[in-house]
């Protein structure tokens, strides 16, 4: 296998059938060694966390099969850290789908004029950039099509799967007495017929989840959910 891409929180090699293997580390975003699931850097290294990522991730990609979601997902090895998936061609290079439900973090410093901390945000839905450089910008379904990034029609198709799948995620943590704030999702396109699914993970590095005011941290939100 070789290895293509080194990410910040993950490693991507391609295998000899063409299928990807994502190896997932310890390192997390985060800014002067505070984690931060929004953040572009890598703020520290947590010992298993990658292991316990890929747990939660593995949790969730299974449920979305099962419910008939396009997702690049195929297996998982916990033991040895990687993921195998169905290689995806990202949406230039690469964007970022977030799903919101209460308003924090960059939502609430962008429209702070106007926005009450945590207030309801149903399910909506934003689009920026993958571009540390200029910090991930927020991009409207016209640029993304003027800059040849992706059609209208595939901006729909991807919003309505991010609200679908953001719907899950929230229903799931609620059922452990968890409340979803936010979530951050990759999509790209897969297959002959360039299909529009989910890539990438779902864990707590892309979440922001409550249990009453807390915030509950990536490993303690794994445990919770994984523990019967
Ligand atoms: N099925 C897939 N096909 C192709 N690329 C994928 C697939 N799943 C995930 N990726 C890509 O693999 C990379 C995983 O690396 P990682 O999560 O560490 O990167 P990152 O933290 O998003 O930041 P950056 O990509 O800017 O380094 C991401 O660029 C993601 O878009
Ligand atoms: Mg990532």
């Amino acid at each position: 296998m070789e290895l293509i891409y080194r990410g910040k929180t993950k490693d991507v090699y391609e295998l000899k059938d063409g299928n990807y293997m994502l190896k997932f580390k310890d390192d997390v975003t985060g800014e002067n060694g505070v984690f931060d699931p929004g953040a572009n850097t890598v703020g520290l290294t947590i010992e298993g966390i990658g292991k316990s990522g890929l747990r939660l991730t593995k949790f969730f990609f299974e449920k979305l099969n099962l419910l008939g979601i396009p997702t690049h997902y195929l297996s998982a090895d916990i033991e040895k850290s990687t993921m195998t998936v169905l290689p995806a061609k990202v949406f230039g290079k690469g964007v970022e789908v977030i799903c919101r439900y209460k308003a924090v973090g960059s939502f609430l410093r962008r429209y702070g004029l106007y926005a009450k901390e945590r207030q309801e945000l149903n399910g909506y839905v934003e689009v920026t950039l993958k571009d540390d450089l200029r910090n991930d910008p927020l991009i409207t379904d016209e640029a993304l099509e003027i800059l040849n990034i992706m059609t209208k029609e595939e901006y729909k198709i991807l919003v309505d799967l991010a609200r679908k799948i953001g719907e899950i995620v929230k229903s799931e943590l609620f059922k452990k007495g968890l409340e979803l704030y936010d979530i951050k999702f990759e999509f790209g396109r897969i297959g002959k017929d360039n299909h529009i699914a989910l890539i990438d993970e779902i864990s707590g590095g892309n979440m922001r989840a409550y249990q009453g005011d807390t915030y509950i941290e990536p490993f303690e939100l794994e445990k919770i959910m994984l523990t019967k």
